[in-house]
């Protein structure tokens, strides 16, 4: 089998790009380890910057997101039993999010991908990257029991941090920046009515709490908790106790129930590879970097790395220009660094790390106190969190 650009990892970062090149006459094959259902279904984030949704609807990607998703100009931050608003439309002169989750992205982009005949390979294992310093990479993988090989001009590596893709860069040509945290998130899905018309970051005493939501039917809410914590060890009883403990105001906000449908433990990391591209290899997404998931970056950063990629392969194809493909990873580092910066800096701000330093607590309010007083300081936190910080975006 022979393509123009093989992708390893159909979740949103490989199909975008695919879909990217293709409205650029380019050629791809995307290559899945998982089903089709599996990809459709499995919850993760929901919070997407004003650049990702405008780059969704300028691509024909949108309409749903459009119907479907909700847009919010600002969100909550509480602490000492109180809550601020930042008010996203006042900070970034009208900027906005937008909730809408990532299985959905998934779902329209399979399907926009399929509806034009794009290749999708699903329950396709990459097994390894091959010859990626040659003009002629290739691509080995396991479909059905059967070895396969699809050789291409470039990969494009977007399988995740546990994929094949990154280890392909040798070792003493990268480096890797790690940051764990001594905490993961709870999460659950609840069918019931929202508690609150936009988020709500909490920091509490006894940790952090958020509220989030997918529908006006189904909420998503995360409180901090132990690592090594297993869902058996809380019923929905013990689940709501701590909710509703970190999330009470002295105003007596009331958190909606409502039925338990999933709960899953998120774990708390930061990631970087250095470089993202090897030979022909360009990796995007979270083969190349993590991010905590407080600020709601991962999926916004993966994006951008494709808009990157598909302009700089595009350029290549239009003209034999590598200039744009040479820069790539030193294009994306800078975002993806100034990135990281801010969900470390979250995460750091709303989280316990130690609870018996009080100490640090009382200097984690104060910075709350800051952000939600000074102008100059909730301008950071909106530009950031819409994703406004790095100024324009690059053109597709
Ligand atoms: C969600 C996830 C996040 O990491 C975040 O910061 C806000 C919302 C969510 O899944 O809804």
């Amino acid at each position: 089998m022979r393509t123009q650009v093989g992708i390893v990892g159909g979740g949103p970062a490989g199909l975008l790009l695919s879909h990217l090149l293709h409205l650029q006459g380019i050629e791809s094959v995307v290559l899945e380890r998982r089903s089709r259902e599996d990809l459709e279904t499995t919850v993760r984030a929901g919070v997407l910057e004003h650049g990702t949704a405008g780059l969704l609807n300028e691509v024909g990607v949108g309409e749903r997101m459009l119907r479907e998703g909700s847009v919010h100009h600002g969100i909550e931050l509480r602490f000492d039993g109180r809550g601020h608003r930042i008010d996203f439309a006042d900070l970034t002169d009208g900027l906005s999010i937008t909730i809408y989750g990532q299985q959905e992205v998934v779902k329209d982009l399979i399907r926009a991908r399929l509806e034009a005949n794009g290749k999708i390979l699903f329950e396709a294992r990459a097994e390894s990257v091959e010859d990626p310093d040659t003009d002629s990479p290739k691509i080995r993988f396991l479909q059905d029991g059967q070895q396969e090989e699809i050789s291409c001009d470039y990969v494009a590596g977007c399988d995740g941090s546990f994929g094949v893709c990154r280890t392909r860069i040798p070792e003493n040509a990268r480096t890797e920046y790690t940051r764990t945290y001594p905490f993961g998130w709870f999460g659950i899905l609840v069918e019931g009515p929202p508690s609150t018309e936009e988020l709500i970051y909490t920091l509490h005493d006894r940790g952090f709490a958020l509220v989030s939501t997918r529908s006006p039917e189904v909420q998503r809410l995360y409180f901090q908790c132990d690592p090594q914590d297993d869902v058996e060890e809380w019923p929905d009883e013990r689940i709501w106790d701590e909710l509703s403990t970190r999330l009470a105001t002295h105003d007596g906000w009331e958190l909606a129930g409502g039925k338990i449908f999933q709960k899953d433990i998120v774990q708390m990391r930061s990631f970087v590879c250095e470089p993202m591209q090897h030979g022909r290899l360009f990796l995007a997404g979270d083969a190349a970097h993590i991010v905590p998931p407080t600020g709601a970056k991962g999926m916004n950063l993966a994006v951008a790395d494709i808009r990157v990629l598909a302009h700089a392969l595009t350029e290549f194809y239009r003209s034999e220009d590598m200039r744009l493909l040479d820069a790539y990873s030193e294009t994306c580092l800078r975002r993806v660094w100034r990135a990281q910066r801010f969900s470390w800096w979250m995460t750091s701000m709303l989280h316990r790390f130690d609870r018996s330093d009080s100490f640090q607590l009382k200097v984690q309010q104060a910075e709350l106190d800051y952000v939600t007083t000074s102008r100059a300081a909730a301008t950071t936190i909106a530009e950031n969190y819409v994703g406004a910080a790095l100024g324009t975006s690059h053109p597709l």
